[in-house]
C-alpha cells in the first residue's frame, strides 16, 4: 500500500484495505492533531466550478497543518479565459505547488490533470463522474455513526443519474456487503454501468421511484439534490425539481437508528425541521471533511507513513 505521490482521481483506484487505512489515518489525525505536519508545503486549489465545502475544507485542512494554499475559485480570473488549455494550466501550476486539488465540470478532467502533473492531483469533483474525497468522508461518517461499514441497508434518493457523490459511494460501499435501494424516477435512476458492476460483485439492490417503499429497511438514507447544472434541458429539470422531500411525515416510517446523509448543498429535499433530529448527520458529515482531507494531504505528501 503506497500513498506517497499518489493521485486521488477515482474511488475505483482504491482497494477495501486502502480505504480502511485512510479512515484509520483520518481518525488518528482527528484524535491527535499534528499541527506542523505540512509546514512548507503548498496546495494549489483549482476550482473551475462553484464549491463551498470541498474548497474551504481543503484550505482549512492545509492551513490547520501549517501548509499554505494558492489557487482560484473561478476560471474567469485565469488565463483559461485567454485560451490556455487545462493541460498547460496544470503544467504551470505544478511549478508553484506540491499538490493540486481540482474541480472541473468535464468528466475525466482530473485524470487529464494527473497525466499532465508530476505532483499528486486530487479530484475535487469532475462533472457527473466522481468525487472520491467526498466518498471517503462519507465512509468515515458512516463508520463513525453506525460503528461499522459492513452489511448496511443504504438508500439513495433523488438525482442518481447526475449525482457524482452517489456514483463514488456505491462503488466504495460495494466492498462491504451492502444492500442498496435506489429511489428515483426512471429518468434519474443510477446509470446501468453501476448496476452492471454491482451485479458482477453480487451486491443486492432494488430500484423504485416510491420514497416510502423501503423506508423501514434502511440504516442510512443518502439524499441528493436534483443537479440542475447537469441537465442539458432545463424543461426536464423543472419536471423533477422538488420530487422528493424528507420531512417529519417520512420519519414516521423509518427505523429509530436511521441516519440521513447529504453531501450538501441542499435545496428543498430535506425539510429544515429534520436538522434537529438524531437522524440528521449531514452537518457532521461535512465537518468530517477536515480530518479526512488532512489525512489524504499528509499521505500523498509522504508525511504520514503508508504502512499499516
Ligand atoms: N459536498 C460538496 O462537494 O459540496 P461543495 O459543492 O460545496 O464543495
Amino acid at each position: 500500500m503506497e500513498f506517497k505521490n499518489r493521485d486521488i482521481i477515482s474511488i475505483n483506484d482504491f482497494s477495501k484495505e486502502e480505504l480502511l487505512y485512510i479512515l484509520k489515518v483520518a481518525k488518528q489525525v482527528e484524535q491527535k492533531p499534528k499541527n506542523n505536519l505540512l509546514k512548507g508545503k503548498i496546495l494549489a486549489a483549482l476550482f473551475f466550478e462553484p464549491s463551498t465545502r470541498t474548497r474551504l475544507s481543503f484550505i482549512s485542512a492545509m492551513e490547520q497543518l501549517s501548509g499554505t494554499v494558492i489557487g482560484f475559485s473561478t476560471a474567469t480570473v485565469t488565463s483559461i479565459q485567454k485560451g490556455e488549455s487545462l493541460w498547460d494550466t496544470i503544467k504551470m501550476t505544478q511549478q508553484y505547488a506540491d499538490v493540486i486539488v481540482i474541480r472541473n465540470p468535464l468528466e475525466g478532467s482530473a485524470r487529464l490533470a494527473a497525466e499532465a502533473a508530476s505532483i499528486p492531483v486530487i479530484n475535487g469533483g469532475d462533472g457527473s463522474n466522481q468525487h472520491p474525497t467526498q466518498t471517503m468522508l462519507d465512509l468515515y461518517t458512516i463508520q463513525k455513526t453506525k460503528g461499522t461499514l459492513e452489511n448496511l441497508h443504504v438508500g439513495f434518493v433523488g438525482d442518481l443519474k447526475y449525482g457524482r457523490t452517489v456514483h463514488s459511494l456505491v462503488i466504495a460501499l460495494s466492498h462491504f456487503n451492502p444492500t442498496f435501494y435506489f429511489i428515483a424516477p426512471d429518468e434519474l435512476q443510477i446509470p446501468e454501468n453501476y448496476l452492471d458492476e454491482l451485479f458482477q460483485k453480487k451486491v443486492k439492490y432494488y430500484k423504485t421511484s416510491d420514497l416510502m417503499r423501503f423506508s423501514k429497511e434502511l440504516d442510512v438514507l443518502y439524499v441528493t439534490r436534483i443537479q440542475k447544472e447537469r441537465f442539458p434541458d432545463l424543461v426536464e429539470y423543472e419536471k423533477f425539481k422538488g420530487i422528493y422531500r424528507i420531512d417529519q411525515g417520512y420519519l414516521q416510517n423509518v427505523k429509530k437508528e436511521l441516519k440521513i446523509m447529504h453531501a450538501l448543498p441542499r435545496v428543498d429535499e430535506i425539510d429544515k425541521s429534520i436538522d434537529k433530529t438524531p437522524h440528521a448527520i449531514y452537518f457532521e458529515q461535512a465537518a468530517n471533511g477536515i480530518p479526512v482531507r488532512k489525512a489524504l494531504l499528509a499521505l500523498v505528501l509522504g508525511k504520514i507513513s503508508s504502512r499499516n
